[in-house]
């Protein structure tokens, strides 16, 4: 039995290549090569290269989608050039067959699929220490964030035809964003906001950036992607894939939490980092090429939201246990507990299944909160029924989330200034 079993719902691909994340991975089994051709055809289009853990590879291969011998293979997963076109062919037959997630991460080039087959660096620094001592500052400011703050922006985003990586209203959703969070930024001396293009596709990714009063080297990162898909309408600029809740909801809620520092005025000693990524839907990719970025500098704690707005298994807020930093995580439970109004519960995905798990795999502390049980997910995302009224019809839900972040920016980075509690900017 895999150890990607996905309970309900829709999965694209997982990355499962880390031996050391979870039980029952075979590293023994070796990978027959034998008189096969290449899956990737020129008239196919773009290629990719995916790397499937080892265990994945027997029942991909029995199932005929991978038909190449393997480019390069280590005890734990294999290398496969596949065209782009095939990879939503491959993750709906194992959807639909095996009901799990494949083992896939997909990289732009050989060479990015090679790395994925060594150990993930080990955490550039220890994470912590974490220290709770802001509330002085928090506990007037927290009660700003408002259940419809969160829900306009889901409203908004979800709106969009769709948030698709290659479509140009995925385009215009991530500028939209960008516009927005530039609004706020007026209000936080120095703030700036970039778009970050991508080579592989036409949505970039999207950063404000609070420059550090003190430690403007040292950066803590809160995000969620920004796109979404229709699983059955792959490809098709067109298609719906409202995505409210996958991920509308985690954009929206860290847009909220912005909202209210910027009000209260926040001046963090370290550099705060909001990121939108584009094309997660697709293999992780905007925040896989965002992490690989920062290689060589200190990023002290990052925070993923990825669906905060269906309540389908309790007021609590789901802090994920694999993929993540288990003292960063530790920490997210402290804050919970002191500031968000509700408590926190420990779940896995089981497999590499938001961006957190690009930031981990770059050896940076990373974390993420999530909305339910995997058990009770919303059984609507990837469909064109991922909308507001099928998550809950309002945003009361993701209001502790929003806390939570707004509280993880100031905990992590520190305030080098009181906050201003004028009650301008408080309009939506
Ligand atoms: N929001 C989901 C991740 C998710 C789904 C977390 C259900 C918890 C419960 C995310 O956008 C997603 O769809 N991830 C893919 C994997 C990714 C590597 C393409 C998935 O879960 O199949
Ligand atoms: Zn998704």
């Amino acid at each position: 039995m895999s150890k990607h079993v996905l309970a309900a719902g829709f999965c694209l691909f997982a990355l499962s290549s880390y031996a050391a994340e979870g039980p029952g991975f075979d590293q023994g089994v070796s990978i027959p090569a034998i008189g096969l051709k290449t899956s990737a055809h020129p008239q196919d289009g773009p290629s990719t290269w995916i790397s499937v853990a080892t265990e994945d590879v027997v029942s991909l291969k029995a199932a005929g989608f991978l038909m190449s011998a393997p480019l390069a293979q280590s005890g734990r997963a294999a290398i496969y050039q596949v065209s782009e076109a095939s990879l939503p062919q491959i993750s709906r037959h194992m959807h639909e067959r095996f009901h799990r997630c494949g083992g896939f991460f997909a990289h732009r080039t050989l060479d990015d699929a090679k790395r994925d087959l060594s150990d993930p660096p080990e955490g550039a620094a220890p994470a912590g220490p974490f220290t709770v001592d802001q509330g002085a500052w928090l506990s007037p400011v927290l009660p700003n964030v408002k259940e419809a703050g969160i829900r306009s922006t889901i409203e908004t985003l979800a709106a969009f035809q769709n948030r698709y990586y290659q479509s140009s209203a995925g385009v215009d959703a991530a500028r939209w964003i960008g516009a927005r969070w530039q609004e706020l930024a007026a209000n936080l001396p120095g703030a700036t906001v970039r778009y970050v293009a991508h080579s592989g596709w036409k949505q970039p990714s999207v950063i404000l950036t609070i420059p550090g009063t003190e430690s403007p080297d040292e950066f803590v990162v809160l995000g969620g992607h920004l796109d979404s898909i229709n699983l059955s309408g792959w490809g098709d600029e067109n298609v719906r894939a409202p995505g409210a809740d996958d991920n509308a909801s985690g954009i929206a809620t860290i847009t909220e939490a912005l909202r209210v520092l910027a009000q209260a005025g926040f001046k963090p000693k370290r550099t705060v980092q909001f990121m939108g990524y584009a094309a997660e839907e697709i293999g992780l990719r905007g925040s896989q090429e965002i992490a690989a970025s920062y290689s060589g500098k200190k990023v002290v704690g990052v925070i993923q939201y990825d669906m905060t707005n269906l309540n389908s298994s309790g007021d609590n807020v789901y802090l994920l246990g694999d993929y993540t930093d288990a003292s960063l995580t530790a920490f997210l439970g402290k804050l919970v507990d002191a500031y968000s109004g509700t408590r926190s519960i420990g779940i896995r995905c089981g497999y590499a299944c938001s961006d957190h798990a690009s930031w981990h795999r770059a050896g940076f502390p990373a974390s993420a909160a999530f909305e339910s049980q995997k058990g009770s997910m919303n059984q609507h995302i990837h469909t064109e029924d991922d909308t507001l009224a099928n998550a809950g019809g309002d945003s009361r839900h993701a209001v502790p989330f929003a806390k939570l972040a707004v509280a993880f920016a100031v905990e992590l980075a520190k305030t080098s200034q009181a906050p201003r509690l004028d009650g301008s900017l408080t309009k939506r």
